[in-house]
């Protein structure tokens, strides 16, 4: 076998073979075949796509790159979450130790963000001591003691997407639906979950920004994990605004906080509950009911100890960013737009996020929201708050602001937006 040959097939439009497959991506993880080669073939894919089989023997080939996590000891049903990744969007944190607290174990093997989306892991990371990178035992501890763990992926799990997706994100592949599906299934079906709700968003903060490529991708993930005996379910969710009143590393924790003692905004409960049904009835605990255990504080209880047992001091105070900046109302009227990918990419580039996988992120730095999308509003008050260590990129975020926040005369048309699209 050789790559030029795959590449030419998929440059031509052709369908690859199993055989090409599963050589293409060992031959890959083994350093033989080179990231330009691997590069040209992830845009032929990206170009020219892939059927549903060559997505399912593509998603059984990276899985084969590396180990398979093993969960049958534990005595509760496993079930997980995957988002597609947007903005402000911080479920993870309180929905992890809801679950558990309603008795699933949770193995929640999550992300950094790269560009102007989030990621888990450097939002936790804001909270003092608290380690992200677990051995396989440690995992299963935490699991046994707290019900939920979120934490890295381990080296050996799905390895060929760990090289192919640093590639991808350089290489501007992306944004392809068999090359997402496959990356997110192959790591969740490795992980060894026995469920999993997929939430995959829809909107300019989103990869997917309309309802027909999310409802694809969706499908195709769905009919993944079913293949591999996962059982999975999907929910489309809008990204079209930022979820939430706040955007960035430590002010989300601060808000995920704030769900779990019992408050927090309506939009982030809405759809922290939402997911938790999926799960639950995934796992076959359709009978508990999440929104007693948010208001009982067995979900804090449980988010108190998975801190804990990862090394994190759930009451240390968080990093607060030293500068600030206002942004005010230019009219009195109507919020009618907050755009989810402006404020994303202004959030990025305040500090919260990273140009590069080994950039660091700054804890505190973010866009807090004052208003939202169909609130009104009177010209000078504070519509969002710039947060960042480095004040002289203010200028920057500000010019990503622009066209992404308007304010309509009073009585605008304005759509509101359900969080659950379907
Ligand atoms: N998240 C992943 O893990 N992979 C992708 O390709 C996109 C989002």
């Amino acid at each position: 076998m050789d790559v030029i040959s795959v590449i030419r097939t998929k440059r031509d439009r052709g369908e690859l073979t199993g055989e090409q497959i599963d050589w293409v991506i060992d031959a890959y993880t083994r350093g033989e075949v080179a990231h330009e080669q691997m590069s040209s073939l992830a845009m032929a894919i990206f170009l020219n796509g892939m059927n549903r089989t060559e997505i399912a023997r593509w998603t059984a080939a990276m899985i084969a790159s590396g180990e398979r996590m093993d969960f049958s000891a534990l005595t509760r049903p496993t079930t997980d979450k995957h988002s597609t990744g947007g903005v402000g969007d911080k479920i993870t944190l309180p929905l992890a130790p809801l679950v558990a607290a309603c008795g699933a174990a949770v193995p929640q093997l999550s992300g950094r963000g790269l560009g102007h989306t989030g990621g888990t892991l450097d939002k936790l990371e804001s909270l003092p001591g608290w380690r992200a990178h677990l051995s396989n035992t440690e995992m299963l501890d935490v699991l046994r003691s707290a019900g939920a763990v979120i934490c890295a992926a381990g080296d050996g799990l799905a390895p060929a997407d760990k090289k192919l997706y640093a590639l991808r994100d350089v290489t501007g592949t992306v944004e392809s639906i068999p090359l997402i599906a496959s990356s997110i299934m192959s790591k969740k079906i490795a992980e060894g979950t026995g469920s999993l709700v997929l939430d995959v968003k829809v909107g300019s903060g989103a990869f997917m920004k309309n309802l027909d490529d999310a409802r694809e991708l969706a499908a195709t993930m769905v009919e993944l994990g079913t293949d591999h005996g996962v059982r999975t379910t999907a929910l489309l969710t809008d990204m079209a605004t930022p979820l939430g009143r706040t955007v960035g590393n430590a002010l989300e924790v601060r808000e995920s906080v704030e769900v779990l003692a019992g408050g927090g905004p309506a939009d982030v409960v809405e759809l922290t509950l939402a997911l938790a049904r999926e799960m639950l009835d995934a796992a076959g605990l359709k009978d508990t009911d999440p929104a007693k255990a948010l208001a009982d504080g067995t979900a804090m209880d449980h988010w108190r100890r998975m801190i804990t047992a990862q090394g994190g001091d759930p009451d240390a105070p968080l990093p607060v960013a030293r500068g600030q900046h206002v942004i005010t109302a230019p009219s009195s009227g109507v919020l009618t737009t907050l755009d989810a990918y402006a404020i994303g990419l202004a959030a990025w580039r305040l500090g919260a996020g990273r140009a590069r996988k080994e950039d660091p992120v700054q804890a505190g730095a973010g866009v807090e929201l004052h208003a939202k999308p169909g609130d009104a509003v009177v010209a000078g008050q504070p519509l969002l708050t710039l947060h960042t260590d480095t004040p002289e990129k203010i200028p920057y975020a500000v010019e990503a602001l622009e066209g992404g926040v308007v304010v309509g005369a009073a009585g605008a048309g304005f759509a509101a937006s359900p969080v659950v699209l379907e």
